[in-house]
């Protein structure tokens, strides 16, 4: 089970991150094709690898072929090519872009891309030490870094401000503090070391700069061949008449003495004009304001006047000045009264216990005094301006962060006159080299033994020795100047060379021309002392040392200087240091400081190297001199160092800080192992499949040996980690799912709660409501037959309204239906009323509703109903016969009566029996009634004519039989007497006559039985009774009996 080979067969991240994959694999073969004849891009790979020579021969090789870099393991050796290569495009960035640092050939956005990857990874600090001698490409190279990070970092909007500010700040700095030298047209007068902040994402976030002595001399004077500052040139070249106007400058730089002295302030390789347009624009965007540029540019000019300041000597001896012309644009652009400007130029003053003494100054004094005042002037102002960028960078996020630090230092360097600059620079060097030789060599091999891993040691110099020669505490040089600087009585730049040779004249790496045997005698002057550097012998010349060292400025200049109304210098000129009365610290140990305290920053971070060689003194394209770069190889150590790469391990980590970041690649090991770190790892490479030779295991370290090893599992855990990411992802999505779920199940929870409580609470309103209603409903029954009261108030509504809307259901349809609705109690009147209405309204709609003819019936029937209802037997049965018009018709009766009663209209007629009023006898008759009378009719005779008025009454029995009897008025008794009929049609006959007769009470329903009257004043009786059978006779008595069949109860 190899993972480390699984990449092959791994299914693809993405696709465009595949096909990528694919170009640059192509491109790495494509390379190495064309590459393993030119030599190898690993000195690592080198046969000959103690070969000196052969190291030279493969760096010619591919120097040759414009391949400038070459790796010695995850160094990076890097030759100036002196010319425009095409290798640091924008698809060269993305090729180099997250490529495992092997892949592909050297180059310095590989090293780049390697500290950026594991500063991310592992969050730690990093450094880019880059180091070299003067005109190198150390400068380059780390522009190159910064704009590989700018470009390829992730960047977001509001981030982009501090990216191109960091880019920005790079032409600023360099205008200031870059100038041409011999060694190099570009080449940086002060130390720069640049952190570039990062947050948790790897976006460029802000940054830092410290700065390191900035070479102050050149600002007054210049070598043969070498220039002042580069901004002085750019102002004059591209700055706009109405600045220059303004600042009073004119535009040829040779009218200026501090500019002139190396006479080539023309220079071809550099276009002042177009720098002066990237400085202006990189002035706009990294903050600086209108009024900034004016101050700032207000001292640039006014050091050029001050250069200009010429002095003379007068009568007495000292200095004055002629033409005060430079001193008013002076005193204009610093605001400060020219006349004191003048005189401070010109005097000195001298504090005697309690009160000060002005003396003139000599010639020589006041140029120095003028001088020394240029320095200090651009010398802070140039410290004002780092801080002033650094202030632009800074970002106010205080979440952590971390760092790459980028050192570009001036390189090593030796001129034909070296002097207090070059003893600084080329000490930095030492230092620097201290540093690498402790991180890499020392340390190195120490860990070997440390961790009992078998080692052979490697010899290699150590330039302790030397730094310890210039920096030790009393012993040292610097300190030797210092003590010179200060010790009371005449100190020159001489007796400090006595000094020395007093003091380290034995070093092994010291040499004067006493101290030097007869054949390096010639080559030292008397004034020049040498050192034997680790990058070679310099003789420095002892003359200005004190001077500089001193830094000296006249407290009368520093006076008007604190005085100034130019908002730059206020802040470097503070009122402050006037009263200060302590000495400050001379330039040699302030320096040594900062450099002691850079290494401090240093050592806390991971480093790592680029060293750059410098191919020619004439910097010159494709030209390789073989002594000169020898050199360099040899002091840099690069053999040293190859030979420990060679024999060393590429890579070591503490067993937990491996096993922690590729746990995951073993199931024993994920995700947690218990055991001891070193097992664990141990597990793991076997389970990876680690060849024995490709590792050691040391006391606390793992070492491995090739890099291709390290980057394989590299790729194993970049494998690994996207499904590890998935795996988290998933957990992390179903956490936050499970969450938002939990969060909606509560919420439906609570709003379910609610709604059930909304729904429970209306539901007991709507009980308690019941419950009322059903108690109010239950006391108004209790209290229904109370008067109205609030008691049964509502339940008399509800059942008046209940009992009325039920009725309207139960109305009769007709006059015949006798059903009511029972009403409650309290309603029986209203319902009565009701009722009444309702049946009265149905007779009304009844009578409406019947014919002329059938009304004339009805009345006949509501007269026999007044007449008989209750009173005579057969009265209920008669109800549903109809009369009829006549039971006789016309044709039935004699035309003879017809005629007698022509004038008459026949009302009714009927067949009756008549009974005899003596003997009973009976006789057919017909009675017809006319509208005056009635008439007994017997054929053709009329036997009797009753007239209407003189009608007593009628009588008939009250039980079934047909009896009825006329009564006769007495008055009219000559009609003989009542007359008794038998009618089968009782009810009809009589009804038919009492209408006909309109008089009131005529009919009499007798019971039991009647008085009749026989003849006047002789009575009958007629008695009625019941039998079984219907019966008529005369009994014993003479009377009449009439029985009838007893209605069946
Ligand atoms: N990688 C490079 N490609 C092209 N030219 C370079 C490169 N490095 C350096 N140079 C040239 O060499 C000159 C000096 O380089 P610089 O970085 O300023 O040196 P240093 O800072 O080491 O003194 C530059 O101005 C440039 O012309
Ligand atoms: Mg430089």
């Amino acid at each position: 089970m190899h993972l480390l080979h699984r990449k092959a067969d791994s299914p693809p991240l993405d696709q465009k991150e595949e096909v990528r994959r694919k170009h640059i694999r192509l491109h790495v073969e494509g390379a190495l094709t064309a590459r393993d004849k030119v030599g190898v891009q690993d000195f690592v790979l080198l046969d000959a690898y103690t070969s000196e020579s052969a190291f030279l021969d493969n760096l010619r090789k591919r120097f040759s072929e414009n391949l400038i870099y070459t790796y010695i393991g995850t160094l990076l050796v890097s030759v100036n090519p002196y010319q425009e290569l095409g290798i640091y495009t924008l698809s060269q960035m993305e090729l180099y872009q997250g490529v495992n640092f092997f892949e592909l050939p050297p180059h310095v956005y590989a090293i780049a891309d390697n500290a950026y990857r594991m500063m991310c990874s592992e969050l730690n600090n990093h450094f880019i030490l880059i180091s070299g001698e003067s005109g190198a490409g150390k400068t380059e190279a780390s522009k190159k870094i910064l704009q590989y990070f700018a470009v390829t970092c992730p960047m977001t909007e509001s981030l982009q401000i501090a990216r191109d500010r960091l880019l920005f700040s790079n032409p600023v700095l360099e205008a200031f503090g870059n100038a041409k030298t011999l060694r190099n047209d570009n080449s940086s007068r002060f130390g720069k070391y640049m952190d570039i902040q990062f947050d948790f994402k790897g976006i460029p976030v802000g940054g830092h700069i410290i700065s390191y002595l900035i070479e102050k001399s050149r600002v007054v004077y210049q070598n043969q061949g070498e220039r002042n500052f580069h901004i002085f040139y750019q102002l004059l070249e591209g700055g706009e008449e109405e600045l220059l106007a303004y600042l009073g400058l004119e535009r040829d730089p040779q009218l200026y003495k501090y500019l002139s002295q190396g006479r080539c302030a023309k220079e071809s390789s550099v276009n002042d004009k177009n720098d002066w347009k990237t400085v202006s624009n990189a002035f706009s965007v990294i903050d600086f304001t209108k009024d900034d540029l004016e101050n700032l540019f207000g001292i640039i000019a006014s050091v050029l006047h001050l250069g200009n300041i010429g002095f003379e000597e007068n009568q007495q001896g000292c200095a004055s000045v002629p033409d005060t012309h430079e001193i008013k644009w002076i005193a204009k652009l610093l605001g400060v009264d020219p006349w004191v400007l003048l005189e401070a130029l010109t005097h000195r003053k001298i504090e005697a216990k309690t009160e000060e003494v002005i003396c003139p100054l000599t010639l020589e004094l006041s140029a120095y005094a003028r001088d020394a005042m240029a320095k200090a002037v651009y010398g802070r102002t140039f410290t004002w301006l780092v801080n002033k960028i650094n202030s632009s960078l800074v970002n106010k996020d205080f979440t952590g962060k971390t760092v790459i630090g980028l050192l570009d230092i001036y390189g090593f360097e030796v001129f034909d006159k070296n002097g207090f600059e070059q003893f600084c620079i080329n000490y930095c060097n030492e230092k620097l080299q201290q540093l690498l030789i402790e991180r890499t060599l020392k340390a190195e091999q120490a860990e070997y033994e440390m961790e009992g891993i078998e080692w052979e040691p490697i010899q290699y110099f150590n330039n302790k020795i030397i730094c310890d020669l210039v920096e030790e505490r009393h012993k040292g040089i610097i300190s030797i100047l210092d003590e010179e600087c200060v010790r009371p009585g005449p100190a020159t730049d001489l007796s400090f060379l006595e000094r020395l040779e007093e003091k380290v004249g034995k070093h092994a790496h010291f040499e004067t021309r006493k101290l030097a045997g007869p054949r390096g005698r010639k080559k030292i002057g008397w004034m020049e002392f040498r050192l034997f550097h680790y990058a070679g012998e310099v003789t420095y010349c002892a003359r200005g040392f004190l001077e500089k060292n001193n830094d000296l400025l006249y407290r009368h200049l520093k006076e008007v200087l604190c005085r100034s109304k130019n908002r730059i210098l206020k802040e470097c000129f503070l009122v402050a240091e006037l009263e200060n009365r302590r000495r400050a610290p001379t330039v040699g140990t302030q320096f040594k400081n900062s450099l002691s305290s850079l290494l401090e920053i240093l050592i806390s971070k991971e480093p790592s190297y680029i060293r750059c060689i410098k191919p020619n003194e004439s910097k010159e394209p494709s030209k390789f001199d073989d002594f000169l770069i020898r050199h360099q190889v040899k002091y840099l150590g690069l053999m040293e160092h190859l030979r420990v790469r060679r024999a060393g391990f590429a890579y070591r980590r503490k067993y937990e800080h491996f096993l922690q970041r590729y746990k995951s690649l073993c199931p024993d090991t994920w995700p947690h192992w218990h055991g001891p770190p070193e097992e664990g790892v141990e597990r793991l490479i076997k389970y990876i499949g680690y060849k024995p030779e490709e590792y050691k295991l040391g006391r606390t370290k793992i070492f491995i040996r090739f890099p291709r090893t390290l980057f394989a599992t590299e790729d194993a855990f970049e494998f690994s980690k996207h499904q590890l990411v998935a795996r988290i992802q998933a957990t992390y999505k179903r956490c936050l799912e499970r969450r938002a779920y939990v969060r909606k199940r509560q919420a439906a929870i609570t709003l379910e709660a609610h709604w059930r409580g909304a729904l429970a609470r209306k539901e007991a309103k709507r009980r308690k409501w019941a419950v009322q209603t059903v108690r109010k409903f239950i006391k108004g029954f209790i209290n229904r037959n109370k008067p109205l009261c609030p008691d049964n108030e509502e339940f008399i509504v509800f059942v008046r309204k209940n009992y009325i809307l039920n009725l309207r259901h139960h109305v009769p349809k007709n006059v015949l239906d006798k059903s009511w609705l029972r009403p409650p109690g309290i309603l029986e009147t209203a319902s009565d009323l009701l009722r009444k209405m309702c049946t009265r309204n149905l007779v009304r709609k009844y009578c409406h509703g019947i014919t002329a003819e059938r009304r004339a019936l009805m009345q006949e029937k509501v007269v026999m109903s007044e007449i008989f209802e209750g009173k005579k037997e057969g009265y209920t049965e008669s109800l549903h016969q109809p009369f009829a018009n006549s039971r006789v018709d016309e044709g039935d009766i004699n035309p003879k009566v017809l005629q007698l009663l022509s004038s008459e209209k026949i009302q009714y007629g009927v067949p009756v029996i008549k009974y005899d009023r003596k003997g009973f006898k009976t006789r057919q008759r017909q009675l017809i009634l006319t509208q005056k009378a009635a008439y007994v009719v017997e054929l053709a005779k009329i036997k009797q004519k009753i007239e209407y008025p003189a009608l007593k009454g009628v009588s008939t029995s009250s039980l079934s039989d047909g009896i009825l009897v006329i009564h006769i008025l007495q008055a009219d008794i000559k009609q003989k007497g009542d007359v008794i009929l038998q009618c089968e049609h009782i009810f009809e006959a009589v009804t038919k006559l009492a209408m006909l007769v309109k008089k009131e009470n005529l009919v009499n329903v007798v019971q039991g039985s009647l008085q009749f009257c026989i003849s006047p004043g002789k009575e009958g009786t007629i008695v009625f009774d019941t039998g079984p059978e219907e019966q008529i006779y005369k009994d014993k008595n003479g009377q009449l009996t009439v029985v009838s069949v007893c209605p069946k109860s």
